[in-house]
Protein backbone atom coordinates (compact mmCIF):
# COMPACT_ATOMS: atom_id res chain seq x y z
CA UNK A 1 0.00 0.00 0.00
CA UNK A 2 1.32 3.46 -0.59
CA UNK A 3 2.55 6.08 1.78
CA UNK A 4 -0.08 8.60 3.12
CA UNK A 5 1.09 11.22 5.73
CA UNK A 6 -1.89 12.98 8.01
CA UNK A 7 -1.46 15.80 9.77
CA UNK A 8 -4.07 16.75 12.13
CA UNK A 9 -4.37 19.26 14.56
CA UNK A 10 -2.84 18.18 18.25
CA UNK A 11 -5.98 19.00 19.99
CA UNK A 12 -9.45 18.20 18.62
CA UNK A 13 -12.58 18.77 20.34
CA UNK A 14 -15.85 18.18 18.99
CA UNK A 15 -19.86 18.21 19.99
CA UNK A 16 -21.41 20.20 22.72
CA UNK A 17 -19.01 22.35 24.51
CA UNK A 18 -16.25 22.78 22.79
CA UNK A 19 -16.82 26.27 22.92
CA UNK A 20 -16.56 26.74 26.68
CA UNK A 21 -13.63 23.81 26.32
CA UNK A 22 -11.74 26.48 23.60
CA UNK A 23 -12.02 29.02 26.82
CA UNK A 24 -10.50 26.41 29.44
CA UNK A 25 -7.73 25.49 27.29
CA UNK A 26 -6.49 28.37 26.01
CA UNK A 27 -6.69 30.02 30.04
CA UNK A 28 -4.30 26.75 31.15
CA UNK A 29 -2.36 27.80 28.26
CA UNK A 30 -1.09 30.81 29.60
CA UNK A 31 -1.59 32.72 26.33
CA UNK A 32 -1.94 36.97 27.25
CA UNK A 33 -2.98 38.06 23.62
CA UNK A 34 -5.16 36.58 21.34
CA UNK A 35 -5.84 37.91 18.22
CA UNK A 36 -9.00 37.12 17.24
CA UNK A 37 -10.90 36.98 13.28
CA UNK A 38 -14.36 36.98 13.80
CA UNK A 39 -17.56 37.80 12.44
CA UNK A 40 -19.87 40.14 13.72
CA UNK A 41 -23.21 37.89 14.05
CA UNK A 42 -21.58 36.09 16.62
CA UNK A 43 -20.59 39.20 18.99
CA UNK A 44 -23.50 37.61 21.56
CA UNK A 45 -22.79 34.26 21.22
CA UNK A 46 -19.01 34.60 21.96
CA UNK A 47 -19.40 37.82 24.67
CA UNK A 48 -19.41 35.48 28.02
CA UNK A 49 -16.59 33.46 26.72
CA UNK A 50 -14.94 36.41 25.71
CA UNK A 51 -15.47 38.03 29.14
CA UNK A 52 -14.18 34.95 30.81
CA UNK A 53 -10.58 35.18 28.93
CA UNK A 54 -10.39 38.96 29.61
CA UNK A 55 -11.01 37.87 33.54
CA UNK A 56 -8.49 35.59 32.92
CA UNK A 57 -6.09 37.89 32.54
CA UNK A 58 -6.19 37.93 28.60
CA UNK A 59 -5.96 41.04 26.19
CA UNK A 60 -8.10 40.54 23.00
CA UNK A 61 -8.26 42.23 19.76
CA UNK A 62 -10.99 41.76 17.87
CA UNK A 63 -11.21 42.12 13.88
CA UNK A 64 -14.47 41.25 12.38
CA UNK A 65 -14.61 43.03 8.88
CA UNK A 66 -13.05 39.89 6.65
CA UNK A 67 -15.13 39.65 3.51
CA UNK A 68 -16.11 36.42 1.78
CA UNK A 69 -13.30 35.45 -0.45
CA UNK A 70 -10.69 37.26 1.08
CA UNK A 71 -7.85 39.09 -0.88
CA UNK A 72 -4.04 38.90 -0.10
CA UNK A 73 -4.55 43.03 -0.12
CA UNK A 74 -6.75 42.07 3.01
CA UNK A 75 -4.73 39.72 4.80
CA UNK A 76 -1.72 41.96 4.69
CA UNK A 77 -3.76 44.93 6.40
CA UNK A 78 -5.12 42.11 8.89
CA UNK A 79 -1.62 40.94 9.62
CA UNK A 80 -0.39 44.24 9.63
CA UNK A 81 -2.85 44.73 12.83
CA UNK A 82 -2.23 41.21 14.38
CA UNK A 83 1.35 42.32 14.49
CA UNK A 84 0.93 46.02 15.73
CA UNK A 85 -0.70 43.90 18.14
CA UNK A 86 1.74 41.76 19.25
CA UNK A 87 -0.37 39.09 19.66
CA UNK A 88 1.11 35.30 21.15
CA UNK A 89 -1.62 33.74 19.45
CA UNK A 90 -4.20 33.89 16.93
CA UNK A 91 -7.36 32.33 16.90
CA UNK A 92 -10.31 31.92 14.00
CA UNK A 93 -13.89 31.95 14.87
CA UNK A 94 -16.15 32.09 11.69
CA UNK A 95 -16.15 30.70 8.18
CA UNK A 96 -13.64 29.21 5.56
CA UNK A 97 -12.36 32.58 5.00
CA UNK A 98 -12.32 33.91 8.65
CA UNK A 99 -10.00 30.43 9.38
CA UNK A 100 -7.78 31.10 6.09
CA UNK A 101 -7.16 34.00 6.83
CA UNK A 102 -6.43 33.41 10.77
CA UNK A 103 -4.02 30.66 9.13
CA UNK A 104 -2.41 32.50 7.81
CA UNK A 105 -2.31 35.27 10.06
CA UNK A 106 -0.68 33.26 12.79
CA UNK A 107 1.98 31.45 10.05
CA UNK A 108 3.24 35.59 9.28
CA UNK A 109 3.29 37.27 12.27
CA UNK A 110 7.01 35.79 13.24
CA UNK A 111 8.16 34.44 9.86
CA UNK A 112 10.04 36.68 7.80
CA UNK A 113 9.08 35.05 4.13
CA UNK A 114 6.73 37.55 2.26
CA UNK A 115 3.54 36.30 1.20
CA UNK A 116 4.41 35.71 -2.05
CA UNK A 117 7.18 33.68 -1.38
CA UNK A 118 4.88 31.24 0.83
CA UNK A 119 2.06 30.96 -1.70
CA UNK A 120 2.59 27.53 -3.58
CA UNK A 121 2.38 23.94 -1.92
CA UNK A 122 5.03 23.67 0.90
CA UNK A 123 6.56 26.88 0.01
CA UNK A 124 5.67 28.12 4.00
CA UNK A 125 8.99 27.17 6.22
CA UNK A 126 7.17 27.73 9.80
CA UNK A 127 4.73 29.06 11.98
CA UNK A 128 5.63 30.50 15.31
CA UNK A 129 2.29 31.71 16.66
CA UNK A 130 -0.22 29.35 18.61
CA UNK A 131 -3.59 28.69 16.24
CA UNK A 132 -6.75 27.60 17.16
CA UNK A 133 -9.49 27.50 15.08
CA UNK A 134 -13.50 27.30 15.46
CA UNK A 135 -15.65 26.85 12.05
CA UNK A 136 -19.09 27.91 12.14
CA UNK A 137 -20.07 27.27 8.77
CA UNK A 138 -19.97 23.44 8.20
CA UNK A 139 -18.25 23.03 5.22
CA UNK A 140 -14.36 23.99 4.65
CA UNK A 141 -13.36 21.96 6.57
CA UNK A 142 -10.44 24.66 7.16
CA UNK A 143 -10.16 24.33 10.98
CA UNK A 144 -8.64 20.61 10.02
CA UNK A 145 -6.63 21.12 6.70
CA UNK A 146 -3.44 22.46 5.52
CA UNK A 147 -4.72 25.10 3.40
CA UNK A 148 -5.85 28.16 2.73
CA UNK A 149 -7.12 30.37 -0.04
CA UNK A 150 -6.90 33.74 -1.01
CA UNK A 151 -7.75 35.66 -4.84
CA UNK A 152 -4.80 37.33 -6.03
CA UNK A 153 -5.71 41.20 -7.53
CA UNK A 154 -3.36 41.24 -9.50
CA UNK A 155 -4.72 38.41 -12.04
CA UNK A 156 -7.42 37.98 -10.60
CA UNK A 157 -7.08 33.89 -9.95
CA UNK A 158 -7.28 32.43 -6.53
CA UNK A 159 -4.40 31.13 -4.96
CA UNK A 160 -3.39 28.69 -2.65
CA UNK A 161 -1.03 28.49 0.80
CA UNK A 162 -0.68 25.10 1.30
CA UNK A 163 1.82 23.75 4.15
CA UNK A 164 1.71 21.25 7.06
CA UNK A 165 2.24 24.53 9.00
CA UNK A 166 -0.64 25.98 8.20
CA UNK A 167 -2.18 22.85 9.96
CA UNK A 168 -4.25 24.39 13.33
CA UNK A 169 -2.98 23.83 17.03
CA UNK A 170 -6.36 23.04 18.07
CA UNK A 171 -9.42 23.01 16.05
CA UNK A 172 -12.99 23.36 18.78
CA UNK A 173 -16.00 22.08 16.54
CA UNK A 174 -19.54 23.65 18.77
CA UNK A 175 -22.51 23.24 16.83
CA UNK A 176 -23.78 25.91 18.95
CA UNK A 177 -21.65 28.32 16.60
CA UNK A 178 -23.51 26.72 13.56
CA UNK A 179 -26.76 27.76 14.41
CA UNK A 180 -27.34 30.48 13.64
CA UNK A 181 -26.20 29.86 9.99
CA UNK A 182 -28.39 31.12 7.40
CA UNK A 183 -30.42 28.46 5.26
CA UNK A 184 -28.60 29.12 1.96
CA UNK A 185 -24.86 29.03 3.27
CA UNK A 186 -25.86 25.87 5.50
CA UNK A 187 -26.86 24.64 1.77
CA UNK A 188 -23.87 25.79 0.10
CA UNK A 189 -21.42 25.29 2.46
CA UNK A 190 -22.60 21.68 2.91
CA UNK A 191 -22.15 20.74 -0.44
CA UNK A 192 -18.59 22.20 -0.32
CA UNK A 193 -18.15 19.86 2.22
CA UNK A 194 -19.55 16.89 0.12
CA UNK A 195 -17.70 17.76 -2.66
CA UNK A 196 -14.39 17.60 -0.54
CA UNK A 197 -15.41 13.80 0.15
CA UNK A 198 -16.46 13.33 -3.01
CA UNK A 199 -13.08 14.91 -4.67
CA UNK A 200 -11.03 12.82 -2.43
CA UNK A 201 -12.45 9.45 -2.79
CA UNK A 202 -12.89 9.79 -6.70
CA UNK A 203 -9.22 10.56 -7.09
CA UNK A 204 -5.97 9.75 -8.54
CA UNK A 205 -4.30 9.65 -5.60
CA UNK A 206 -7.07 8.44 -3.24
CA UNK A 207 -6.27 6.01 -0.55
CA UNK A 208 -7.77 3.87 2.05
CA UNK A 209 -7.12 5.70 5.04
CA UNK A 210 -9.00 8.66 3.19
CA UNK A 211 -11.54 6.45 1.88
CA UNK A 212 -13.13 5.58 4.97
CA UNK A 213 -13.54 9.25 5.72
CA UNK A 214 -14.65 10.44 2.71
CA UNK A 215 -17.33 7.60 2.57
CA UNK A 216 -18.38 8.54 6.33
CA UNK A 217 -18.34 12.32 5.69
CA UNK A 218 -20.72 11.89 2.21
CA UNK A 219 -23.08 9.81 4.13
CA UNK A 220 -23.38 12.19 7.27
CA UNK A 221 -24.00 15.07 5.02
CA UNK A 222 -26.71 13.55 2.83
CA UNK A 223 -28.83 12.26 5.89
CA UNK A 224 -28.42 15.73 7.68
CA UNK A 225 -27.96 18.69 5.72
CA UNK A 226 -31.74 18.85 4.67
CA UNK A 227 -31.98 18.53 8.18
CA UNK A 228 -29.73 21.02 9.07
CA UNK A 229 -31.29 23.50 6.14
CA UNK A 230 -35.27 22.98 6.89
CA UNK A 231 -34.12 23.60 10.76
CA UNK A 232 -30.98 25.58 11.63
CA UNK A 233 -31.67 24.78 14.96
CA UNK A 234 -31.71 21.24 14.84
CA UNK A 235 -28.71 20.67 16.14
CA UNK A 236 -27.74 17.14 16.11
CA UNK A 237 -28.03 17.69 12.34
CA UNK A 238 -25.60 20.45 12.21
CA UNK A 239 -23.23 18.44 14.33
CA UNK A 240 -23.41 15.52 12.02
CA UNK A 241 -22.65 18.29 9.27
CA UNK A 242 -20.20 19.12 10.53
CA UNK A 243 -18.76 15.66 11.57
CA UNK A 244 -19.23 15.28 7.35
CA UNK A 245 -17.02 18.32 6.98
CA UNK A 246 -14.29 17.85 9.37
CA UNK A 247 -14.12 14.54 7.37
CA UNK A 248 -13.92 16.23 4.03
CA UNK A 249 -10.92 18.77 5.56
CA UNK A 250 -8.98 15.64 7.03
CA UNK A 251 -8.92 14.30 3.07
CA UNK A 252 -7.80 18.22 1.74
CA UNK A 253 -4.29 17.44 3.14
CA UNK A 254 -3.16 14.48 2.11
CA UNK A 255 -5.46 13.93 -0.83
CA UNK A 256 -6.93 17.33 -1.79
CA UNK A 257 -9.51 18.16 -4.07
CA UNK A 258 -9.85 17.75 -8.25
CA UNK A 259 -11.75 19.53 -11.47
CA UNK A 260 -14.84 20.27 -9.44
CA UNK A 261 -12.87 22.94 -7.42
CA UNK A 262 -10.49 23.76 -10.32
CA UNK A 263 -13.38 24.42 -12.76
CA UNK A 264 -15.50 26.29 -9.56
CA UNK A 265 -12.60 28.63 -8.60
CA UNK A 266 -13.19 31.31 -11.66
CA UNK A 267 -16.99 31.17 -10.56
CA UNK A 268 -15.50 33.01 -7.28
CA UNK A 269 -12.41 35.05 -8.55
CA UNK A 270 -14.11 36.28 -11.76
CA UNK A 271 -17.94 36.83 -10.34
CA UNK A 272 -17.67 36.68 -6.84
CA UNK A 273 -20.12 33.65 -6.28
CA UNK A 274 -19.51 32.25 -2.85
CA UNK A 275 -16.93 29.40 -2.83
CA UNK A 276 -19.18 26.84 -1.41
CA UNK A 277 -22.42 27.88 -3.55
CA UNK A 278 -19.50 27.38 -7.24
CA UNK A 279 -18.27 24.18 -5.76
CA UNK A 280 -22.16 23.14 -5.50
CA UNK A 281 -23.28 24.22 -8.88
CA UNK A 282 -20.03 22.89 -10.51
CA UNK A 283 -20.08 19.62 -8.84
CA UNK A 284 -22.54 17.20 -10.68
CA UNK A 285 -21.23 17.86 -13.82
CA UNK A 286 -18.11 17.29 -13.17
CA UNK A 287 -19.28 13.96 -11.89
CA UNK A 288 -21.00 13.00 -15.08
CA UNK A 289 -17.57 14.12 -17.19
CA UNK A 290 -16.07 11.80 -14.80
CA UNK A 291 -18.21 8.92 -14.68
CA UNK A 292 -16.52 6.55 -17.40
CA UNK A 293 -13.32 7.13 -15.54
CA UNK A 294 -14.50 6.27 -12.07
CA UNK A 295 -17.78 4.02 -12.27
CA UNK A 296 -16.76 1.36 -9.65
CA UNK A 297 -16.28 4.16 -7.22
CA UNK A 298 -18.98 6.31 -8.02
CA UNK A 299 -21.56 3.24 -7.30
CA UNK A 300 -19.19 3.27 -3.80
CA UNK A 301 -20.40 6.80 -3.58
CA UNK A 302 -24.23 5.93 -4.01
CA UNK A 303 -24.34 3.02 -2.09
CA UNK A 304 -23.02 4.91 0.88
CA UNK A 305 -25.58 7.79 0.49
CA UNK A 306 -28.50 5.35 0.64
CA UNK A 307 -29.19 3.89 -3.31
CA UNK A 308 -30.40 0.66 -3.12
CA UNK A 309 -32.07 -1.53 -5.91
CA UNK A 310 -29.68 -1.01 -8.65
CA UNK A 311 -28.60 -3.66 -11.58
CA UNK A 312 -25.39 -2.64 -12.02
CA UNK A 313 -22.54 -0.32 -11.34
CA UNK A 314 -23.36 2.10 -14.06
CA UNK A 315 -26.96 2.00 -12.61
CA UNK A 316 -25.44 3.09 -9.31
CA UNK A 317 -23.40 5.81 -10.24
CA UNK A 318 -26.17 7.49 -12.33
CA UNK A 319 -28.45 7.15 -9.80
CA UNK A 320 -25.78 8.45 -7.29
CA UNK A 321 -25.53 11.68 -9.92
CA UNK A 322 -29.82 12.13 -9.80
CA UNK A 323 -29.47 11.66 -5.71
CA UNK A 324 -27.08 14.64 -5.77
CA UNK A 325 -28.92 16.56 -8.29
CA UNK A 326 -32.10 16.17 -6.39
CA UNK A 327 -30.55 16.91 -2.83
CA UNK A 328 -28.96 20.40 -4.30
CA UNK A 329 -32.46 21.20 -5.54
CA UNK A 330 -33.99 20.05 -2.57
CA UNK A 331 -32.02 22.91 -0.57
CA UNK A 332 -32.49 25.54 -3.10
CA UNK A 333 -29.21 25.49 -4.87
CA UNK A 334 -29.60 27.00 -8.57
CA UNK A 335 -28.91 23.63 -10.56
CA UNK A 336 -27.21 26.25 -14.18
CA UNK A 337 -24.39 28.89 -14.08
CA UNK A 338 -26.80 31.40 -15.66
CA UNK A 339 -28.97 31.61 -12.41
CA UNK A 340 -25.45 32.69 -10.89
CA UNK A 341 -25.06 35.86 -13.02
CA UNK A 342 -22.65 34.68 -15.49
CA UNK A 343 -22.25 36.20 -18.67
CA UNK A 344 -22.66 33.10 -21.14
CA UNK A 345 -19.96 35.02 -23.09
CA UNK A 346 -17.49 34.51 -19.96
CA UNK A 347 -17.23 30.83 -20.48
CA UNK A 348 -14.24 30.87 -22.22
CA UNK A 349 -12.23 32.94 -20.13
CA UNK A 350 -13.49 31.11 -17.13
CA UNK A 351 -12.34 27.35 -19.10
CA UNK A 352 -8.59 29.16 -19.95
CA UNK A 353 -8.54 30.13 -15.82
CA UNK A 354 -9.61 27.01 -14.64
CA UNK A 355 -6.75 24.71 -16.48
CA UNK A 356 -4.43 27.48 -14.99
CA UNK A 357 -5.60 24.98 -11.68
CA UNK A 358 -3.20 22.31 -12.17
CA UNK A 359 -2.84 21.81 -8.40
CA UNK A 360 -5.95 20.06 -8.63
CA UNK A 361 -6.73 18.79 -12.16
CA UNK A 362 -3.47 16.58 -11.56
CA UNK A 363 -5.88 15.11 -9.03
CA UNK A 364 -8.51 14.27 -11.66
CA UNK A 365 -9.17 10.85 -12.77
CA UNK A 366 -10.12 11.90 -15.76
CA UNK A 367 -7.58 14.42 -18.06
CA UNK A 368 -9.23 17.96 -18.42
CA UNK A 369 -8.50 19.60 -21.44
CA UNK A 370 -9.53 23.48 -22.71
CA UNK A 371 -12.28 22.31 -24.53
CA UNK A 372 -13.57 19.43 -22.35
CA UNK A 373 -13.59 22.40 -19.25
CA UNK A 374 -15.48 24.62 -21.96
CA UNK A 375 -17.68 22.03 -23.00
CA UNK A 376 -18.74 20.69 -18.88
CA UNK A 377 -19.25 25.03 -18.21
CA UNK A 378 -21.33 25.06 -21.39
CA UNK A 379 -23.66 22.03 -20.36
CA UNK A 380 -23.80 23.61 -16.68
CA UNK A 381 -24.96 27.03 -18.26
FE1 LIG B 1 -14.07 23.72 -0.92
Amino acid sequence: MKKIIINNPSRFVFGNGSLKQFVDDFLERGFKRMFLLTIPVLDKTLSPYLAQLTTGGVAIEVYNRITNEPTFAEFEKVLALARNFQADAVVGIGGGSVLDTAKLVAAQIRNTQTTEEITGIGMLKERKTYLACLPTTSGTGSEVSPNAIFLDESDQEKKGVISPYLMPDAAYIDPILSAGVPPAVTAATGMDAFAHCLEAFVNRFAHPVTDRYALDGMQLIFQNLKKAYDDGSDLDARANVSLGSVYGGMCLGPVNTTAVHALAYPLGSKYKVPHGLSNAVILPWVMEFNLPAATEKYARVAKAIGITGCQSEEEYAQAGIRAVRELMKSIGIPAKLRELGIPENALEDMAVSALKVQRLLKNNVREVTLEDALEMYKKAY
